[in-house]
């Protein structure tokens, strides 16, 4: 991918103010150190969107949109990452570096992109030598365009046939291992990951292969789907299958169906539904949310109508809610026993298909039955449970029209108004924003409030060395601090908000949002004295550690069984705390 130098953007956002950026869009308005304003993304009455001319960044209360000036114009204007840059460069009169040495940050990453095509290719020209593979998709009815569509292939039987085809040297091979194409066995020997099963390839948003899917042809070889590591490239939380396809088939995207199987994609396509994504063997993660309904407005999702397959809409619905701005619907289609969407294009043809989609059950109803379940609501009692079970749901849904409905439905059920639930994600946003405030803030960690400040101050980690003693404590959020300050010595200029987004995609990225809307009282000079100070509190915490580990080592095995360096070190520990 052609990448631009991380020194460059922080440049970029370093020069550019993102008051003036969303002001020039949206109408803003001062508040104190922040400028509010109704937010641009999703529908709201009163303005929980603001504008932090410190932090620069924005945030809205509301649907948790979040980020940079660049966030902001790709958002707002729809435009690709790149194009984003191109236009705040212009505006700053920055040219963006167009020499590709220098846009491309892991030079490895395009011969792994490279490699993966080049196996893709593979793999479909054993498929065409290999009649047993082409049979098998014969039987399942894809037919040849299907194929060329979603470059479906077939991984030949034998050890080697993958490695010996494109692992030609040293180098080829790292690559074909980074591509998670090999495996390697107790021995250390090194052999094709993929054997004897027909192959679907994986997609990224602009159509490179980034992972494999592999079916077995015969029942009792090993589980039958096989898919690929997780890789430099891949990670399958974020990652549906056929989007790629999807995005190829239709101009406009008005829904995608969500199914479980590659097979399932693949049928609907043959079949004329081409909106159909596959999650790749999990459950619905919130990245997956997101990704859907930035493609289409309505989303789909079709389950097994067994246990197993309600439990899985469960998790769908946990991870939709937070994404339900107006304008965006989610419906849940339960498939009769032993059926899949595969089954059901195959029988009834598209038709029988597309009037289940139309019969689906909308989310709305899909939570409150699920919620009602087992509970008896011609009572006060069951009532007030269906009342509990609710609010803290109806919470998650962002300000707006659907959100006011639901409120209004769970009254419906149950008398009991929502309008007043505690939404967790809202506690600390409410917090930053209570004027004057009087109480001391709660005490933080010490880990805590280090990160806190770095988030607010990244260059105070310039004062904390890139491998600090507190590296080695064993206790929640250190790794983190340890990231951030390497990070930020790695790139000294980077901003708040470039530092939050950095983490985007990985647990840690709510965590950190949270904590950098958070409003952090004293001033910069005090910020960093205790900063320092809580470093020089953790250095002595993993100091105590280390003497501690040390002399449970000496009670359980005696002077004999430590080293002499061992020895020195507890005794200069010790002498220490003294
Ligand atoms: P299913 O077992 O429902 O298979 O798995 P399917 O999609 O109907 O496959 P066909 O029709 O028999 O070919 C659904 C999805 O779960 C994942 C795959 O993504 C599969 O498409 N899965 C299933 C695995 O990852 N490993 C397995 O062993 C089985
Ligand atoms: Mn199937």
């Amino acid at each position: 991918m052609a990448r631009i130098p991380d020194a460059f953007i922080d440049d970029l956002l370093a020069r550019t103010d993102i008051v003036e950026v969303v002001g020039s869009r949206v109408p803003l308005k001062r508040q104190g150190k922040e400028f509010s304003a109704r937010c641009p993304f999703h529908d709201e009455r009163s303005p929980s969107f603001t504008v932090s001319p410190v932090k620069q960044f924005y945030h809205c209360f509301g649907c948790g949109a979040h980020g940079t000036a660049i966030s902001f114009v790709m958002q707002y204007d729809r435009l690709e990452f790149l194009d984003a840059v191109d236009e705040l460069a212009k505006r700053v009169g920055m040219d963006v570096p167009k020499d590709t040495q220098q846009r491309v940050a892991d030079p490895q990453l395009l011969d792994l992109y490279a490699m993966l095509e080049t196996a893709t290719q593979f793999f479909s020209q054993q498929l065409a030598s290999h009649a047993k593979a082409r049979e098998y998709f014969d039987r399942r009815g894809v037919s040849d365009a299907i194929r060329t569509q979603f470059a479906l292939g077939y991984a030949p039987d034998g050890f080697e046939a993958l490695k010996n085809a494109l692992g030609s040297d040293a180098n080829r091979l790292g690559l074909l291992e980074r591509a998670g194409l090999l495996s390697k066995n107790d021995s250390g020997r090194v052999y094709d990951k993929f054997r004897d099963r027909v192959m679907f390839p994986i997609h990224d948003r602009r159509g490179r292969p980034i992972a494999f899917g592999g079916r077995v042809i015969d029942k009792d070889d090993g589980p039958k789907y096989l898919n690929s590591p997780e890789t430099r490239l891949f990670h399958k939380g974020r990652e549906l299958y056929g989007l790629w396809q999807v995005r190829q088939a239709n101009a406009k995207i008005e829904r995608l169906v969500v199914v479980e199987g590659y097979m399932d994609v693949v049928a609907l396509f043959q079949h004329g539904v081409t909106q159909a994504v596959a999650t790749l063997g999990t459950a619905t993660t919130s990245d997956h949310a997101e990704l859907l309904f930035r493609n289409a407005p309505d989303v789909f999702f079709c389950f097994d109508g067994d246990r197993a397959g309600r439990g899985a809409a469960w998790k769908a619905v946990e991870s939709v809610l937070p994404r339900m701005k107006d304008g965006r619907q989610a419906f849940f289609l339960f498939l009769p026993e032993g059926e899949d969407p595969d089954s059901i294009v195959r029988g009834e043809g598209r038709e029988g298909f597309e009037a289940r989609l139309h019969d689906a059950t909308p989310l709305s109803q899909f939570l409150f039955d699920t919620l009602a379940d087992g509970v008896n609501l011609s009572t006060l009692e069951g009532k007030g449970r269906l009342a509990e079970r609710a609010k803290p749901l109806l919470a998650q849904i962002p300000d707006g029209a659907f959100a006011d409905l639901m409120r209004q439905r769970l009254t419906e059920l149950t008398g009991v108004g929502a309008r007043n639930a505690p939404a967790e994600t809202h506690v600390p946003a409410q917090r930053a924003r209570a004027p004057g405030r009087n109480a001391p803030p709660p005490k933080r960690s010490l880990v805590r409030s280090a990160i806190l400040s770095l988030l607010h101050k990244p260059s105070l980690a310039l004062d904390i060395p890139t491998e600090p003693g507190f590296a080695a404590l064993n206790q929640p959020g250190i790794p983190l601090l340890v990231e951030l300050v390497e990070l930020i010595h790695a790139r000294p200029d980077i901003g708040a908000a470039a530092l939050v987004d950095h983490f985007e995609g990985r647990e840690e990225h709510e965590p950190l949002q949270k904590l950098a809307v958070q409003s952090l009282p004293g001033i910069d000079e005090n910020w960093r004295a205790e900063l320092l100070d809580n470093v020089r509190q953790l250095d002595r915490a993993a100091l105590e550690q280390r003497r501690d580990e040390l002399k449970a080592k000496l009670t359980e095995l005696g002077y004999g069984g430590m080293t002499d360096a061992e020895k020195d070190e507890l005794k200069a520990l010790l002498q220490r705390a003294s």
